[in-house]
């Protein structure tokens, strides 16, 4: 019988798990028995593309052709990586041939064919970031059944692992992202309450500190300049990461470079580490209270904190968490593993679900929304634009809301709908989901009431209706088509394009 998979698509390491018939969720090995493939691409030609540690190895010998990171790429429609090869690739395709490795891997561990999937996301993803990611699965040739929040993922892995009830505060700081989420865990039920994040944070952002600090050290003692965007710099990238784990483990640690026969030594310790990254540190902090308050949470509160990614290994991070909650945080979970494993338990259900709509799932999970949506309203001064908000971030999904507005002219025709994404009040800090022109009946005076109910669905579609407030007459509906870099004609294109890559 076929079998679904959960992906855990990292910004710099990418994981699969599976739930094997009748058993528990297992970690899957890839082709180089290794269980973290590194999300790392290397265009060798064209339809000729290799994947994960050796791609990762070669970055410091072909930089042109090599390309990593691009998660937090993602739904940005300006970005491309052109190769040397004459090929240009955005970011959905390059994750398609990383997921297309991943599936062929494991497809090959549990000698199934394999293609339905569940593909973890940042809590703090936005729609078109989600959007790029299921275009991504598609174009794989994968049929994705559901993406899912990495922390959750996280919560319902430990949820069953753990068999037991309280309030979970996740701390997700993995290669790229930075996600922070409180939830609840009651007998195969877990309920996400709050979540923040910010998806420009991660071990990356460590590894630059260290490798602008050593680049320094180096120009000092009279060595070549190391960030060159070439080949000098991706083994910088590449020496400062292994520096960065040296000092998990040990408090001091040496990086050396030769170069046109000069040899450079670079000593660093780990207090010298955590004072480079002090503001970095800090930032998570600053999410962590933001989460505690939006969830109306104290320290006192929290039965347990989970560690999950693979940056959350830094001393400097369980310390923090020790010193801001008097509390050990949990060491039962493995931070790199623990995300996949939530994803594949989510796949299975999914999957019977499918096959059997009326099935007793083992656990049910209630999310929540991670970015405000509303529409664009005028002040009483009928000139300013503002940002009306209608459904709140953290607010549970499914979910429905409505807000009364009012028409701005006698015998108004027309307005134009504009549904936004973002917490500001200002309209130029949000992001506009859909621009839509709604027809009024004839005769409404000047101010008379229209209701926007604004609903939000398991799956994240977002539907909107206007109703006349006073007749109760419904106005219009749309269901809200999310903002894709890529129309569906493109996604086949990139599909065969991909289908054809031989990834190894
Ligand atoms: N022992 C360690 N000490 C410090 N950092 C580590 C250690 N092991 C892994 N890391 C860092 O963890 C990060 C990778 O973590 P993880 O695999 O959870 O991230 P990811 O899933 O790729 O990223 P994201 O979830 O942000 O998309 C890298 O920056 C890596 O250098
Ligand atoms: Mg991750």
């Amino acid at each position: 019988m076929a079998l679904a998979i959960g992906i855990d698509l990292g910004t710099t390491y990418s994981v699969v798990a599976a739930v094997r018939p009748g058993g528990r969720p297992d970690v899957l090995w890839n082709r180089e028995g290794d269980h973290l493939t590194p999300s790392v691409v290397l265009f060798q030609g064209v339809d000729d593309v290799l994947i994960g540690k050796t791609a990762k190895n070669a970055a410091k010998d072909l930089p042109a052709d090599c390309v990593e990171f691009v998660k937090r790429q993602m739904g940005n429609p300006d970005w491309v990586f052109a190769d040397s090869h004459g090929g240009a690739h955005g970011a959905e395709e390059i994750s398609a041939l990383i997921l297309k490795r991943l599936v062929e891997d494991a497809s090959e561990t549990l000698g199934t064919e394999i293609r339905d999937v569940v593909i973890t996301v940042p809590a703090y993803f936005d729609d078109a970031r989600r959007r790029a990611t299921k275009d991504a699965g598609e174009i794989a040739g994968l049929r994705v059944l559901r993406l899912i929040n990495e922390p959750t993922a996280a919560g319902i892995a430990f949820g069953t692992d753990a068999a037991e009830s309280g309030t979970l505060f996740v701390y997700d700081l993995g290669g790229g992202t930075f996600d922070v989420t409180v939830m609840r865990l009651g007998k195969g039920e877990l309920e996400v309450v709050a979540t923040a994040g910010d998806r420009n944070l991660g071990g990356f952002d460590f590894d630059n500190r260290l490798m602008e600090h050593v680049a320094r050290e180096v120009a000092d003692q009279g060595g070549p300049s190391l960030q060159d965007g070439g080949s000098l710099e991706a083994e910088l990238r590449e020496k400062c990461e292994h520096a960065k784990h040296t000092l998990t483990r040990s408090t001091r640690t040496r990086i050396f470079f030769s170069d046109s026969g000069g040899n450079y030594t670079v000593e660093v310790g780990r207090e010298q580490f955590e004072t480079l990254t002090k503001d970095l540190l800090d930032r998570t902090a600053d999410t962590v209270a933001e989460v505690l308050e939006e969830s109306n949470t104290t320290w006192s509160d929290i039965d347990r904190i989970l560690l999950v990614g693979g940056s959350t290994k830094m001393p400097m991070v369980r310390e923090m968490l020790e010193r801001l909650s008097g509390k050990a945080p949990d060491s039962t979970v493995n931070p790199d593993e623990v995300v996949a494993l939530g994803a594949a338990i989510v796949a299975d259900m999914e999957l019977t679900k499918r096959r059997r709509p009326d099935a007793e799932l083992p656990h049910k999970v209630r999310d929540v929304t991670s970015q405000s949506l509303g529409v664009i309203a005028v002040e009483d001064d009928l000139i300013t634009e503002v940002n009306s908000i209608i459904i709140p971030k953290n607010a549970k999904i499914p979910c429905k809301e409505f807000q009364i507005y009012r028409t701005i002219a006698h015998h108004q025709r027309q307005f134009k709908l504009q549904v936004t994404e973002g917490d500001d009040d200002d309209v130029r800090y949000v992001t506009k989901l859909l621009e839509h022109p709604i027809e009024l009946p004839g005769g409404l005076p000047k101010e008379s009431p229209l209701k926007i109910i604004m609903s939000y669905d398991i799956d994240g579609v977002v539907h909107v209706e206007i109703i006349d407030a006073v007749s109760g007459q419904s106005l219009g509906e749309v269901e809200l088509d999310r903002p894709a870099n890529l129309d569906d004609a493109e996604v086949a294109g990139l599909s065969t394009t991909v289908g054809k890559a031989r990834v190894q």
